[in-house]
């Protein structure tokens, strides 16, 4: 596949792993999920990772976004191993440099959109005083500026991942993770749900790591993997 043109991306690697493994040990059996994976990832792009169920994906993510940990290899963000950090660093780490967004949107479902983008910046000094503008503002942004108030119930799954999108990015992370993040949404809604995804990432130029089956999602990304008996192969 010819790799798409994009602006935004400069050949400065944000996020490199190297020789990544990791195994799950069940009660009787040992899996070997990812055997020494390597990638380079560059700012502003936005990269795919298909693959079957189970393959890893998802293993992989949360290996390379410091959710998880891993047997051997090393993931480097921006310069710092974040293998060598505490958990107390990485859940730091995290709150400034990273956005997330599932397949389940993940929101909470007493407080409203807005409440649910605000809980982003509720550790960031920085934010406190003006995080109801900067929520509302990042909302208005991906067209929600008319369901501030609503409740995850009262939203559309379209809109559910609206919210879980500006979420990710209300803190101006580096890099968002997202895994499966149109798994539960029809073909139309998916579509604008990458849409938006392009659109910031245009914007913004926040580096996207996207977990998907769809292969409408892995047609927009700038570059697609395919992760198939614990490898990552370039598609
Ligand atoms: N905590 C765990 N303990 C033991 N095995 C696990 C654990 N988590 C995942 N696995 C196994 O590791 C393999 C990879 O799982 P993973 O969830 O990463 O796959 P996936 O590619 O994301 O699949 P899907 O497309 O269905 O989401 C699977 O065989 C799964 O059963
Ligand atoms: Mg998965």
């Amino acid at each position: 596949m010819k790799e798409k043109k994009n602006k935004n991306i400069k050949k400065e690697i944000i996020l490199s792993v190297r020789n990544l493994s990791k195994n799950y040990r069940d009660y009787d059996k040992y899996l070997e999920v990812l055997k020494g994976l390597n990638l380079d990832i560059y700012k502003g792009e936005i990269i795919a990772i298909t693959g079957p169920s189970g393959s890893g994906k998802t293993t992989f993510l949360n290996c390379i976004s410091t959710i998880d940990s891993f047997d051997d290899g090393e993931v480097i963000f921006d310069g710092k191993n974040i293998s060598s950090m505490s958990e107390k660093e990485k859940n730091k780490f995290r709150s400034y440099n990273m956005g997330f967004v599932f397949q389940n949107y993940n929101l909470i479902s007493v407080l409203s959109a807005l409440e649910n983008v605000q809980l982003s910046l509720s550790n960031k000094k920085e934010h406190l005083l003006n995080s109801i503008q900067i929520s509302k503002e990042i909302l208005e942004k991906v067209g929600l500026g008319d369901r501030l108030h609503n409740k995850p119930d009262q939203l559309s799954g379209g809109e559910k991942q609206r919210v879980a999108i500006a979420r990710a990015l209300v803190h101006k992370p580096k890099i968002v993770f997202a895994d499966e993040p149109t798994g539960n949404l029809d073909s139309k809604s998916s579509e604008d749900i990458m849409n938006l995804i392009l659109q910031m990432n245009q914007e913004y130029g926040v580096t996207f790591v996207i977990v998907t089956h769809n292969s409408m999602v892995a047609s927009k990304a700038h570059r697609v993997f395919r992760l198939k008996n614990g490898k990552l192969e370039k598609v």
